[in-house]
């Protein structure tokens, strides 16, 4: 007898349903599973044969075949452990059940008990566009599955619960749909108001995050750029759904989801190591896991003391920093992942960290000083839309009591200049000012004759690239909107030149 079950695969964020067909028949007792199957679908056997025994059934000792199908996609990991259990229980007549329409998801224990997998909910959406719309997957795995309306999901805790619910022994209610309210239940250590002085740089830090800008600070050791970095994720604006969503899936499919409430509410800031590699940084790898920059999606990227990250880990962050997106390349395909992320960078002027400071005097020699440099490359710099240098703060400043702006204060601001350019974009299919293509700067940075003429100017004297200038552009219309303009005025383009002076510094 063949019994036919639906599993599905993931190739990214995106997936194919899969027909797990199981033919048990009177050959030389064998189990085998055919149809483009890695490492761990095909160790699967060994755990359905231990889950069914412990469960109370039974391995037929007759002659097993599981085909995948289609046979042309790579079938990997352990999600399809339940599909071929119920599969083999179906095809030995242990199990007699409606299973049409019906896709199951989760790895088996040997116990027969269900385990978390990753990637339920890109898995959800992707079988819901294709239209399946009834699913079975472990109860761990519920909080993000709750998230995805019009569907029908079981959660359950083995593949004895899933039997007896099959057959109607038992009854298990499919999961309640969540609405989406944003909670940022994060406790951040940090706060602007514990940051003294240092306007402009708090100033560049609120332009950046309100309009989603690359941001770097520059500066002699001990000034605060750590600090004032640490200080983003305290005024990041909050996540729409389609945003959480996107992120939360990427998050699912790496396995981070553990102990989380199934959706991230938080903007990402990942901070990774300087020491991380290409891999680490961009995903890929035998896995294909998403990488820091995909994992940033949405969110921040944050590069402490960026000179000491190799530098062709850097360079491979050009391409994403313009998409918005990277594809990930192995053997057997492309996989895309979303990497449209914030970049946040921070570094020393040079080696000894004094050079450029009104009051310290830099040791190094200038060779030194440009090799130092020259670990950024100029087209990675070119794509950071705003530099601030960060200078000492003074000693009357640092003991100020006065209380600085809070973070809280702060955020109210960037959520209002976020809703202004959704209401703008609402149209465009993206979110932020940093996200304008050409299209959009010509529709949306109608420029007078002033600014006009202070771009012209700033052009020729900076030497700054068409792409620095287009950069300066978005910059202005994001300090516009903080300042609730419509039009762009000089003074924001004023404004964000000076955040490009410190090309020449650089
Ligand atoms: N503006 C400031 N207000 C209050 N405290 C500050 C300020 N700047 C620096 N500090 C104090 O100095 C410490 C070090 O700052 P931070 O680590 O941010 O420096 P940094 O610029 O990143 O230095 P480095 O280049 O060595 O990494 C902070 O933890 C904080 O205690
Ligand atoms: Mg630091
Ligand atoms: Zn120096």
């Amino acid at each position: 007898m063949i019994a036919k079950v639906l599993g599905f695969t993931l190739l990214g964020l995106k997936g194919t349903p899969i027909n797990v067909e199981v033919d048990v028949n009177n050959g030389l007792p064998a189990f085998d599973v055919v149809g483009l199957a890695d490492t761990a679908v095909k160790e699967s056997k060994e755990r359905v044969r231990s889950a069914l025994k412990n469960s109370g059934f039974s391995m037929p000792t007759r002659k097993i075949t599981a085909n995948l199908a289609p046979a042309d996609v790579k079938k990997e990991g352990s999600t399809l452990d339940l599909a071929l259990a119920i599969g083999v229980m179906k095809a030995s007549g242990q199990l007699v059940a409606e299973t049409d329409g019906i896709i199951f998801l989760g790895e088996l224990s040997l116990d027969g008990s269900l385990r978390r997998i990753n990637g339920v909910l890109p898995t959800l959406i992707s079988a819901l566009g294709e239209g399946f719309k009834k699913f079975i997957i472990p109860k761990d795995n519920q909080a993000e599955a709750s998230y995805v309306h019009g569907i029908e999901v079981i959660p359950a805790k083995s593949l004895k619960e899933v039997v007896d619910h099959l057959s109607g022994l038992t009854c298990i209610q499919p999961i309640a749909w969540h609405d989406y309210v944003c909670v940022d239940t994060n406790v951040y250590d940090s706060d602007l108001a514990f940051v003294k002085g240092q306007a402009v740089a708090k100033r560049a830090l609120e332009v950046a995050v309100s309009g989603g800008h690359n941001l770097l600070f520059v500066g002699a050791p001990g000034t605060g750029k750590t600090m004032l970095a640490k200080c983003i994720p305290t005024i990041m604006p909050d996540m729409t759904f389609s945003e959480a969503l996107e992120t939360t899936k990427i998050h699912s499919v790496a396995g981070m989801l553990k102990d989380s409430d199934g959706i991230v509410f938080a903007r990402p800031f990942r901070s990774p190591h300087h020491t991380a590699t290409t891999v680490a940084m961009t995903g890929g790898g035998a896995s294909l896991r998403p990488g820091e920059i995909s994992l940033a999606h949405n969110g921040v990227l944050f590069l402490d003391e960026m000179p000491e990250y190799k530098r062709s880990t850097l360079e491979a962050l050009r391409q994403p920093l313009e998409d918005g997106d990277i594809t990930v390349s192995r053997a057997t395909g492309n996989v895309d992942y979303p990497a449209n992320f914030m970049l946040c960078g921070s570094m020393n002027p040079c080696p000894c960290g004094n050079y450029g400071s009104e009051d310290k005097v830099c040791t190094c020699s200038p060779a030194q000083i440009v090799r130092y440099k020259a670990k950024i490359s100029g087209p990675l710099l070119d794509r950071i839309d705003i530099q601030v240098e960060v200078d000492s703060v003074k000693y009357a400043e640092l003991t100020d009591e006065r209380v600085s702006e809070s973070s809280a204060t702060v955020k109210a601001r960037v959520n209002r200049t976020r809703l202004i350019q959704k209401e703008r974009f609402k149209n465009d299919g993206i979110l932020t000012n940093s996200d304008m293509g050409e299209r959009h700067i010509k529709k949306y940075c109608k420029l007078d004759k002033q600014c006009e003429d202070l771009l012209k100017n700033a052009y020729e004297n900076l030497h700054l690239s068409p792409r620095a200038r287009s950069r300066i552009i978005k910059v202005a219309r994001t300090i516009a909107d903080m300042n609730l303009y419509d039009q762009i005025r000089p003074e924001h383009i004023l404004e964000a030149i000076s955040y490009r002076h410190s090309d020449g510094m650089l």
